[in-house]
């Protein structure tokens, strides 16, 4: 009984040595483990026979018994650590930070070219005082035409070139209605400036449908002509730069008497003449003149008692002639590689 007790236990010792020496994951060694150590393992079980042992033998059976669960432990034991470093040795090497990568920048946003224009426009004219008064871009009849003294046949108001709602309401085909707006509520003297959209039914590389303009008037007492010139000669040079040069031309607005259209020195030939000025030397920039008399009538002011000036300009037209562009639909199909250049 004890002999072949102790040839067992020497075969479960080889046994578990060559079993434990094949092992290669976690998994692995713990049911090694437990197929000798156990509940229900080989050397439990054996280690529970003893009990049937005469007393004098248990000592020996038992120490070796012991012994080898130890060995069995230890090794286990080994094993399992030895797996687990060079699993996460393993892991380590797979989730290296390659630290020499350059590393990426993000896109900075920045003004759409327009929106910039617009600031500086509005800023110029606010240092010289110049309110900033916003109209709605739905009007009826009476403020985009009537007030501003269109005759019933006038060309603009033909289906061609307005957007209309409905018979009494039109998008705004330009700013100038918001200067019935104000002097309708308004008592001179004053300066605003009317930044905003406006509609026509238009679209080629000079048009398009919806555009930006800037409306601006003075009205008072004794506002002159010449008070119309120096502001917006001083205006030129402030946006264009000092060594732009300014002419005022004769034209023609329902709303303006006299009318004139400024032009400047062409910003890309200095006035030699060029493609872009059409061999002219000259860009047009704005159109301006002193408010018709019936359009202050409509608005109940006495033309013997105050006076003004109205100019007005398309935001896109300016930023083409001083950045040199050609094609205004640039500006609305925003691809970032053009945007990005202001
Ligand atoms: N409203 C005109 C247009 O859209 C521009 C304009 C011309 C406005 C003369 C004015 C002005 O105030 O005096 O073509």
């Amino acid at each position: 009984m004890k002999e072949d007790l102790l040839s067992e236990i020497d075969s479960l010792a080889n046994r578990f040595r060559q079993k434990v020496s094949a092992v290669s994951s976690e998994h692995e060694v713990l049911k090694v483990k437990s197929t000798y150590i156990g509940r229900e393992g080989h050397l439990t079980l054996l280690m529970k026979k003893m009990g049937s042992l005469p007393s004098e033998e248990r000592p020996v059976i038992g120490k070796n018994a012991n012994l080898l669960k130890n060995e069995i432990e230890k090794i286990c034991q080994e094993q399992l650590e030895k797996i687990r470093n060079l699993s996460s040795l393993s892991r380590l090497q797979q989730e290296r930070v390659d630290i020499t990568l350059s590393g990426r920048t993000t896109a900075c946003g920045s003004i759409h070219p327009i929106t910039q224009m617009m600031r500086n426009v509005l800023n110029i004219f606010s240092e010289m005082g110049f309110e900033v008064y916003e109209g709605p871009e739905i009007e009826t009849d009476f403020y985009n035409f009537e007030a501003l003294n269109f005759l019933k046949d006038h060309p603009a108001r033909d289906m061609q070139d307005t957007f209309y709602i409905d018979q009494h309401y039109v998008l705004r085909t330009h700013t100038s209605p918001i200067q019935i707006h104000v002097m309708k509520s308004r008592t001179p003297p004053f300066k605003v400036v009317g930044p905003g959209a406006a509609y026509r039914r238009d679209s080629d590389v000079s048009h398009t449908p919806m555009f930006h303009q800037v409306e601006g008037f003075m009205v008072g007492r004794q506002v002159r002509f010449s008070d119309l010139k120096g502001i917006l000669t001083e205006f030129s040079r402030r946006l264009f730069g000092d060594k732009i040069k300014t002419r005022f031309r004769p034209s023609f607005f329902p709303f303006t008497e006299p009318s004139a259209e400024i032009d400047i020195s062409c910003v890309i030939c200095r006035g030699r003449g060029c493609r872009v000025c059409k061999q002219s030397g000259w860009l047009e920039v704005l159109g301006c003149g002193m408010i018709h008399p019936a359009v202050l009538e409509r608005v109940d002011y006495d033309p013997k008692d105050v006076s003004g000036f109205a100019f007005g300009m398309g935001i896109e037209r300016i930023a083409m002639l001083k950045y040199g562009i050609s094609d205004i639909r640039l500006f609305f199909e925003n691809d970032v590689r053009f945007l990005s250049q202001f």
